[in-house]
């Protein structure tokens, strides 16, 4: 059996990308492997939060979680600040990272770019993410395209860790799906989808209304062409669409552009509206129940305690083996 770890900001509602690039597939994961999914409060932090914004985006990715089918039976699903191994992990996968690495993240250059005040856990904030994975001795980091850096970071840290100490951690793998690892913005088709963009028509949020979907996937930008055609370069705003419509209905790409031959955008934009209506309509009805449930505590309560009990051991092992504290531990 392998180990599977994820994690999600709690830094504001999830969109669609979220959906189609990570958690869909966290879900399929279940079956055969040990799943450790994280709500990651403390990565939130590295830009300024609103505490009440913040608690209350803690709690609702936790509904969410399981309103996609994260099964507690069969899932670890906790909140990072509530095992405080990652925090403490972190501090060493800072003493082996280079400064130079973590300037070169692309993350880290967008976020701090312009900026005046930048926190410095903006530039350390890959270090945690390497503690978090590293911590449950995982084999399978299932992310969307745009964390692949990250991961690839990861994986030379605990190299370099157990080439200088000990062969503490295990070296994790990637995961990318083949489809939906990068959803685009409907306004920039260019950019990716983003729970942060101002422009409230570019994503569709996991908890948009049927109208407010309707109506941003048919203002979704596309071309002057009026052809169904998959190209992400010539035609980036359709070929966004496709994807988001094969992942609604398991079609192949294909199939989508000879279904759709000789057809326009309206008919298209259409289909691709009902089918992410019809994907988050059951996610939302499950999501209304537990949100204010005392059964949602739970859950995080038991999470915690099952995180705490495998990372502490593997912290232990890799203080020891850089000579922290007393041998006696
Ligand atoms: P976050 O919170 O930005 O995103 C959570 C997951 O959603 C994926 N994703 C997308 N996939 C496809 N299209 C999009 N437009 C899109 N937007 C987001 C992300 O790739 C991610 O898988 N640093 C991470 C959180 C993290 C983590 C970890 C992940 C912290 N520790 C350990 C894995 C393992 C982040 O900010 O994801």
């Amino acid at each position: 059996m392998k180990t599977v770890f994820s994690g999600i900001q709690p830094s504001g509602t999830l969109t669609l990308g979220n959906y189609l690039g990570a958690m869909k597939h966290f879900v399929d994961m279940q079956e055969d492997n040990e799943c450790f999914f994280c709500i990651v409060d403390q990565h939130a932090i590295t830009v300024p939060q609103d505490k009440i914004t913040l608690r209350k985006n803690i709690k609702s990715l936790a509904a969410l979680y399981l309103a996609v089918g994260i099964d507690p039976q069969k899932s670890t699903l906790f909140i990072q600040s509530e095992v405080p191994a990652h925090a403490q992990l972190a501090w060493i996968m800072q003493c082996v990272s280079y400064i130079g690495e973590l300037e070169r993240m692309t993350q880290f250059k967008d976020k701090s770019e312009g900026k005046e005040a930048v926190s410095s856990a903006l530039l350390t904030y890959p270090p945690l993410m390497a503690a978090d994975i590293l911590l449950y001795q995982t084999d399978i980091v299932p992310v969307g395209e745009d964390q692949k850096q990250h991961l690839e970071l990861t994986r030379n840290l605990a190299e370099r860790f157990n080439r200088k100490y000990n062969d503490i951690f295990s070296i994790p793998e990637v995961q990318i799906p083949k489809v939906g690892a990068r959803i685009m913005s409907l306004q920039n088709p260019v950019k990716k989808m983003s729970k942060s963009d101002e422009n409230q028509k570019a994503f569709i949020s996991m908890l948009d209304d049927e109208k407010t979907i309707m109506k941003k996937i048919k203002s979704a930008v596309t071309d002057s062409e009026n052809e169904i055609r998959f190209n992400r370069e010539e035609k980036p705003g359709v070929s966004n669409l496709m994807s988001i419509l094969s992942l609604g209905t398991g079609e192949s790409l294909e199939e989508i552009e000879s279904r759709y031959a000789g057809k326009g955008y309206g008919d298209f934009k259409q289909e691709v509206g009902e089918v992410v209506i019809e994907i988050l309509r059951p996610i939302q009805e499950r999501y209304n129940e537990l949100i204010d449930s005392q059964e949602l505590d739970n859950i995080l309560d038991e999470g915690a305690e099952r995180a705490n009990r495998k990372a502490f051991k593997t912290l232990a092992k890799a203080e020891r083996a850089m000579g922290l504290g007393r041998k006696r531990r």
